[in-house]
């Protein structure tokens, strides 16, 4: 009998120890996101000559589904690309960064960040984990799976949009804190939004802190237009859905079979365009917006900028902002760059 009360259940064990290694929070319930503008984005968007749709709409829990998709496309070079350069230096960034609190801004499944995990893991340096992305359910997923495959990590996880996390990142307990920015998701800024954002980042950041951003650079035209235009079309079906999440949420009735999903790159901006081309003309009714929109044979709405840098434009972008450049890795034919910085 005695036994029986010394027997512990190992599942439970197993259990009770990844919650106590798990923290998720989600700062879009409690707080007003899409109130903040209530679709205003959309209907100046929607409404101006130049017609275009803020990207966050692509990600809903189907867009995030889709753009992993995307990430494994085999003309979609920079996450391999970028999966490369961390597989070969990861080891060396951890021993830069040493211990710290690991925010990654956008971390989707986490899969490239899993190198440095392992690099970590290797070196034996505690980690807290902290992803934030706006999918709640690839967020807690991803999480599980993590805690499940490093037993030395904490995860931290946010379901927040960049903004709203930057503001929102407490005190770390750890000597420093590493804010990642992977996937060149700083290339879908415009060069305003881009300064923006490194504000928010740099506010977030104490003095010797790091920022680890990983983005494209300036390659052949051929390689840019066939990455944003894959055969199997998992690319359109990406761009098409933001319509099909502006139809849920805003009571709409887009046509999506009316719409055409092309990518472009403009040379003069060093930027691919990515656009949904109507094929004939006719009208958009958004209910909860009051909006109505007309649609001309042949417009066009921009739903993406993906830019693409050169090396020491990062550079000098960084510095402006107060960030020193400690190293950058790039892959043998410098498509893509990971930059290692410090505050100063
Ligand atoms: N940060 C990614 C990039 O610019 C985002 C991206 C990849 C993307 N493929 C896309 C965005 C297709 C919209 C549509 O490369």
């Amino acid at each position: 009998m005695t036994a029986f009360y010394h027997q512990v259940d190992p599942h439970s064990e197993i259990l009770r120890d990844l919650e106590n290694r798990l923290h998720l929070e989600n700062l879009l319930k409690s707080n007003c996101y899409p109130k903040i503008d209530e679709g205003k984005d959309i209907i100046e968007g929607l409404s101006s000559s130049n017609k275009s749709i803020p990207s966050r709409y692509f990600y809903d829990d189907k867009g995030s589904i889709l753009f992993e998709k995307i990430c494994e496309l085999p003309e979609y070079y920079p996450t391999r690309t970028e999966g490369k350069i961390l597989q070969q230096y990861a080891l060396e960034i951890a021993q830069m960064i040493g211990s710290c609190e690991l925010v990654e801004l956008g971390s989707g499944s986490s899969t490239k960040t899993r190198l440095l995990f392992d690099a970590y893991q290797q070196l034996d340096y505690p980690l807290c984990y902290v992803p934030v992305d706006v999918s709640g359910s690839i967020l807690e997923t991803s999480a599980k799976k993590l805690l499940v495959d490093y037993p030395f990590l904490e995860v931290s996880g946010l379901v927040s949009t960049y903004d709203l996390a930057l503001q929102k990142l407490e005190k770390t307990s750890f000597s420093a804190r590493t804010i990642a920015f992977l996937g060149s998701t700083l290339g879908n800024f415009s060069p305003q939004q881009c300064d923006r954002f490194l504000q928010q980042v740099t506010s977030a950041l104490n003095p010797a802190d790091y920022f680890l951003l990983g983005v494209d650079l300036q390659k052949p035209i051929e390689v840019l237009e066939a990455a944003y235009n894959d055969a199997q079309g998992v690319t359109a079906a990406f761009n098409l859905n933001s319509l099909n999440h502006l139809n849920w949420r805003f009571d709409g009735n887009f046509e999506v079979s009316l719409f055409e999903h092309r990518a472009i790159y403009n040379r003069e901006l060093n930027r691919i365009e990515m656009r949904l081309f109507c094929q004939r003309s006719h009208q958009v009714r958004l209910e909860k917006l009051n909006l109505t929109v007309n649609f001309t044979d042949g417009e066009s709405i921009l739903t993406e900028i993906s830019r693409k840098f050169d090396l020491s434009e990062i550079q000098n972008t960084l510095m402006k902002q107060g960030i020193n450049l400690l190293e950058v890795w790039t892959d043998s034919q410098q498509w893509f760059g990971l930059f290692l910085g410090q505050m100063q």
